[in-house]
């Protein structure tokens, strides 16, 4: 018999009780607003960068509308201006080089390596065109952070760094996020925790957490923070700082909150499914795996895979037949670019110099999202069907 799997590659958990209860407190009291507090009141939003703070050892975090709006209010804080040029990764998502695109400024495309990590020798050579690069840690891969700072360190390029798939990973023990001047999260949807929308950002500077917190609409109100630094800071930026509101409310932090008090155990669940799929696709023939370096500490929420100089018919076969068989596979070297896998030279608004060896990388490569509404057993059953449909095709079968 042909199995076939029965789940939805879109179907996140629901939200923890504990978290429903903090909403619902919230929506009584109707100050959804974070700045709407009764006296003696912390608020939502303001504990959740306390605690966010606190859970990677930043001493400033600030909590927005969103990952995007994280990313472009770092590049802001750190004076991109228009015109400038923005190092940044040939293979994320179109919010990175939209962030960058937001301010006026220009992405300049640094290669992907068959580990799924940007090209430190691309990096290297591109450094001097320009003082700032957001990184993407895309798809959880965290690359040797190590060699990235001391290159960026040398070429004095400020590292930001878009920590939507690295929340709760690490590299040699420092949490993602952590290595660079700035670090952004999304909690929206599809991440690791969930609210709909919504967006982290931690620094160590407390000029750069200053500015932040009077672009995202703090008014004249930023002493209401807990996770921000002192007034003395903001007398120095308030007047020059633009006010681009993106706050983010107290409905939403009331819901993240329980669910960052349980990351690390959500980060565990994660990991033994992708072990699963991992050791399900190991050794299959024509399919390279991507090993994950003893360094890194990852968060498997999503699965990739590449086949490695496969034609393109080839490849749509492999996706069609695991389609069949209810497995959804995304494919980042589509000609045409389809829900979410754009990549460099879908861009156009920006200039992309042909890359071929990042083109080569993309070609083949597949990406899977895990949500752990999928048990263990369901991820050896989609291991099963892709090492088997990978295998009738590359055998000609
Ligand atoms: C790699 C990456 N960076 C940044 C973002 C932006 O996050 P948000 O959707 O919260 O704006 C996303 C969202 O999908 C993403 O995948």
């Amino acid at each position: 018999m042909t199995e076939r799997f029965t789940g939805s590659f879109t179907q996140q958990e629901p939200i923890p009780e504990s978290a429903i209860d903090a909403a619902m407190q919230v929506l009584r009291h109707g100050r959804l607003h974070r700045y709407n507090l009764a006296p003696g009141e912390l608020g939502e939003t303001a504990q959740l960068e306390q605690e966010f703070a606190a859970l990677t050892g930043a001493k400033y975090c600030l909590a927005v509308a969103s990952g995007g709006y994280a990313m472009a209010t770092a590049l802001r804080t750190v004076g991109v201006a228009p015109g400038d040029a923005v190092l940044t990764n040939a293979f994320t998502l179109a919010p990175v080089p939209g962030a960058i695109a937001s301010l006026g400024a220009r992405p300049v495309y640094v290669g992907v390596t068959e580990a799924l990590t940007i090209d430190l020798d691309d990096l290297a050579a591109k450094a001097g065109q320009a003082d700032v690069l957001l990184l993407s840690h895309m798809r959880g891969h965290i690359c040797d952070m190590d060699r990235l700072m001391a290159i960026c360190d040398a070429a004095g390029v400020t590292v930001i760094e878009d920590c939507a798939h690295t929340m709760g990973a690490g590299w040699r023990g420092v949490p993602s996020g952590r290595h660079g001047a700035i670090g952004c999260y999304s909690t929206q949807t599809y991440k690791h925790v969930n609210s709909g929308e919504g967006g982290l950002l931690i620094t160590d500077d407390a000029e750069l957490a200053a500015r932040a917190v009077m672009l995202s609409g703090s008014y004249m109100l930023y002493e209401r923070h807990l996770a921000a630094p002192g007034p003395e800071v903001f007398e120095r930026v308030k007047y020059e700082t633009p006010n681009i509101s993106g706050r983010m409310d107290n409905l939403r932090a009331a819901i993240l909150r329980p669910q960052l008090a349980v990351l690390p155990e959500q980060v565990a669940r994660w990991n033994a499914r992708y072990d699963v799929l991992h050791d399900g696709l190991r050794d299959t023939p024509g399919l390279t795996v991507i090993e994950r370096p003893e360094d890194e500490t990852y968060v498997g929420s999503s699965f990739q895979f590449l086949l490695v100089d496969w034609s393109e018919p080839a490849v749509r076969s492999v996706l069609d037949r695991c389609q069949e068989r209810g497995v959804e596979l995304k494919w980042f070297g589509a000609a045409e670019p389809a829900g979410f896998t754009s990549r460099y030279d879908s861009w156009r608004y920006a200039d992309a110099p042909a890359m071929p060896d990042t083109d080569r990388i993309l070609a083949g490569l597949i990406d899977m999202r895990v949500p752990l509404t999928f048990s263990t057993e369901d991820c050896a059953l989609i291991a099963r069907i892709i090492r088997a449909e990978v295998s009738a095709v590359f055998q000609g079968g």
